[in-house]
C-alpha cells in the first residue's frame, strides 16, 4: 500500500510512521510527502528520508485550498499511485477535489477524544474544560472538521498541574503509537 502524507507542521507523527516502516512494523511505502507550508519540518524529514516531496503554493486562502491547487494536489498523488492520504498536521479543511478523488482514503489524527474538543488546540480546550482524561483520535476525513468516522481512539490521563505543553507532549507520545497502529491495521484490510 502506498501512502500520500500532508502536514503544515513539524512532522513528528510523520517521523513516528517513517521509524514504523524502518523498525519493519508497518509493510507499507511513503509516494510522496506534501506541504502547503515551503520549510515546514515534515517536508525536511521527507527530503533527509530520500522520499518525494511536493510544497504546495496557495496565495488566496489560509484555512483551505483553491480548487486547482487542490486539483494539482489529487494529481500529484495519483501519479505517485497513493492508496491512503494520511494527514499528519495539515491545517487547512480538506474540500472536493481530495474528497471526490479518494472516498474514504483519507485519514487524520486529533488530538482529543473525539466528538469532543473539535478543531484547533484540542489540548487546551480539555484543559480548560477541566476533563480528567483527555487523548487522540484517529478518523476518516469527511467534509467537516475532525467529524469523520471514527477509527481509533487513545486515552491519555490529565495530570494535576498540566499546562497545555505537558498535556500536548504526553498527548502526541499516544499519536505516535496509535497512527502507525491505525495504518497497519488499515494496510491489512485495504491491501489488494
Ligand atoms: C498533532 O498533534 C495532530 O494531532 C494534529 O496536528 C499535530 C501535528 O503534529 N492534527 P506533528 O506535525 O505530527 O508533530
Amino acid at each position: 500500500m502506498k501512502l500520500g502524507v500532508l502536514g503544515s507542521g513539524k512532522g513528528s507523527n510523520f517521523a513516528a510512521i517513517l521509524r514504523a516502516i524502518q523498525a519493519g512494523e508497518l509493510p507499507v511505502e511513503i509516494a510522496l510527502v506534501a506541504s502547503d507550508v515551503p520549510g515546514a519540518g515534515i517536508l525536511d524529514l521527507a527530503r533527509s528520508a530520500g522520499l518525494p516531496t511536493l510544497t504546495l503554493h496557495e496565495p488566496r486562502y489560509r484555512t483551505r485550498l483553491s480548487p486547482e491547487v487542490e486539483e494539482s494536489l489529487v494529481a500529484a498523488l495519483q501519479a505517485a499511485g497513493v492508496d491512503l492520504v494520511v494527514l499528519a498536521g495539515y491545517m487547512r479543511v480538506v474540500k472536493g477535489p481530495m474528497l471526490d478523488a479518494f472516498p474514504r482514503r483519507i485519514i487524520n489524527i486529533h488530538p482529543s477524544l473525539l466528538p469532543a474538543f473539535r478543531g484547533i488546540a484540542a489540548w487546551e480546550q480539555a484543559l480548560q474544560a477541566g476533563v480528567p482524561t483527555a487523548g487522540c483520535t484517529v478518523h476518516y476525513v469527511d467534509a467537516s472538521i475532525d467529524t469523520g468516522e471514527i477509527l481509533a481512539q487513545t486515552e491519555v490521563p490529565v495530570l494535576p498541574g498540566d499546562t497545555a505543553e505537558t498535556l500536548h507532549a504526553r498527548i502526541q507520545q499516544a499519536e505516535h503509537a496509535l497512527y502507525p497502529r491505525v495504518i497497519r491495521d488499515l494496510a491489512n484490510v485495504l491491501a489488494p
